[in-house]
């Protein structure tokens, strides 16, 4: 969607997966759906360094509106746990350098059962959402047919350009209608909105990753700036899964998709995750991106995928699918379809730097069980900082 926004994949924080459709504030005040979580969420990222990586959008996820319209059929927030509205809630977020997203749904019911935006109802609230000041749409697709879909999808991105507020779109549709040609249109999601959710939803497992990762990698569909494929959240598993959670980083990154975080920021361990995540903000390839993916090889359970990135760099992730020990993986560049040459490979986790790897010098790398390494290989002739500098311009 040539809206001006998200020429990179949107980053941020999502209500979804860690607190799902938690409204009992009464009990769980902390975690419930509600105001306070995402202020909170909110001072968390721009107070805990968050916001300079790159994570600035707070997304409202589902069950944050009432059961009913108003009296003039607008869509409103629960009173109760959102006391103040979403337009103080955004006014909050953007004195704190963040942008607000929030969720609706293009059917009768969002998929948490709370009102839906039917077809005669889009431009009224694409108007409510521009004039709350909110700054993103995910646009789910519960309880709506093939057709409303064709029309509704469009008829929000027009309405929400018609509100004159940039607002970065994102819609569910290709996750309705199994994320596939020919069923599913690339080339028109493409113009009419920023990024997409294809598959299925993700859950706190390392089952789930890999689910998503094999459907993603099995079928990659279009990749250009401002129009993603949207695996859905990244939600590191536990610090004892420390391992899973650097490959669904590495993957995610590789795949150049959304960094949406869904996590509790308030019990990160920031020396920790600071880490995990800020090596794909400053080196990230996606900053850098060429349009293309391509696996390249599986042997002995393990995976090694490659992107190329600009300035002849590119990004290359080994991934473990082993249960059993760190697997010592040997190969060379020119088994991985290098060219001839000289490179230098920064590695991303360890952030050493190999130099003098002509293509054919053979090396080894120790994966974990679940594990990754990740790299990223420049020609000798080209500095790493190249690629780093264009990403913070
Ligand atoms: C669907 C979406 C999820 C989330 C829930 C909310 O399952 O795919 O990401 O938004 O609905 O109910």
């Amino acid at each position: 969607l040539d809206n001006g926004l998200m020429r990179t994949p949107p980053m941020g924080w999502m209500s979804w997966e860690r607190f799902h459709c938690n409204i009992d504030c009464e009990n769980d005040p902390k975690n419930c759906i509600s105001e306070n979580l995402f202020r909170g969420m909110a001072d968390r990222l721009a107070e805990d360094g968050w916001k300079e990586m790159g994570y600035d959008h707070v997304m409202i996820d589902d069950c944050w509106s009432s059961m009913l319209r108003d009296k003039d059929g607008r869509l409103q927030p629960d009173p109760q746990r959102f006391p103040g509205g979403i337009a103080k809630l955004a006014r909050y977020l953007h004195n704190r350098g963040l942008k607000l997203g929030i969720y609706g749904d293009l059917g009768t019911h969002t998929c948490g059962g709370y009102p839906g935006t039917t077809l005669d109802k889009i431009e009224t609230d694409a108007q409510m959402f521009a004039s709350w000041g909110v700054d993103f749409l995910k646009l789910d697709g519960c309880y709506s047919n093939e057709e409303e879909q064709q029309k509704g999808y469009p008829l929000m991105s027009k309405a929400l350009n018609a509100t004159g507020r940039p607002i970065g779109y994102s819609c569910s549709w290709p996750a309705y209608r199994g994320g596939l040609l020919p069923s599913v249109n690339y080339t028109l999601l493409g113009e009419i909105c920023n990024l997409w959710r294809n598959y299925d939803d993700i859950q706190d497992s390392w089952d789930s990753v890999q689910e998503i990762t094999d459907w993603f990698f099995d079928n990659q569909e279009i990749l250009q700036p401002g129009r993603w494929n949207d695996p859905d959240m990244v939600c590191p598993l536990s610090p004892v899964y420390m391992d899973q959670s650097r490959s669904q980083m590495a993957l995610w990154a590789i795949m150049a998709a959304p960094l949406i975080m869904s996590n509790n920021l308030r019990t990160l361990t920031l020396s920790l995750d600071h880490g995990l995540y800020t090596k794909f903000t400053v080196y990230s390839p996606f900053l850098c991106l060429y349009v293309t993916l391509f696996f390249l090889q599986k042997r002995s359970h393990i995976e090694v995928y490659w992107r190329p990135l600009s300035q002849s760099a590119s990004a290359l992730v080994f991934l473990s699918r082993r249960q059993d020990m760190p697997y010592h993986y040997h190969t060379s560049l020119a088994k991985l379809n290098y060219t001839a040459g000289s490179y230098k490979a920064y590695d991303v986790f360890t952030g050493k730097t190999l130099s003098g790897l002509s293509a054919t010098t053979e090396f080894t790398v120790s994966i974990d069980p679940s594990g990754v390494v990740m790299w990223y290989s420049f020609p000798l002739s080209t500095t790493e900082w190249q690629c780093r500098q264009r990403s913070t311009t």
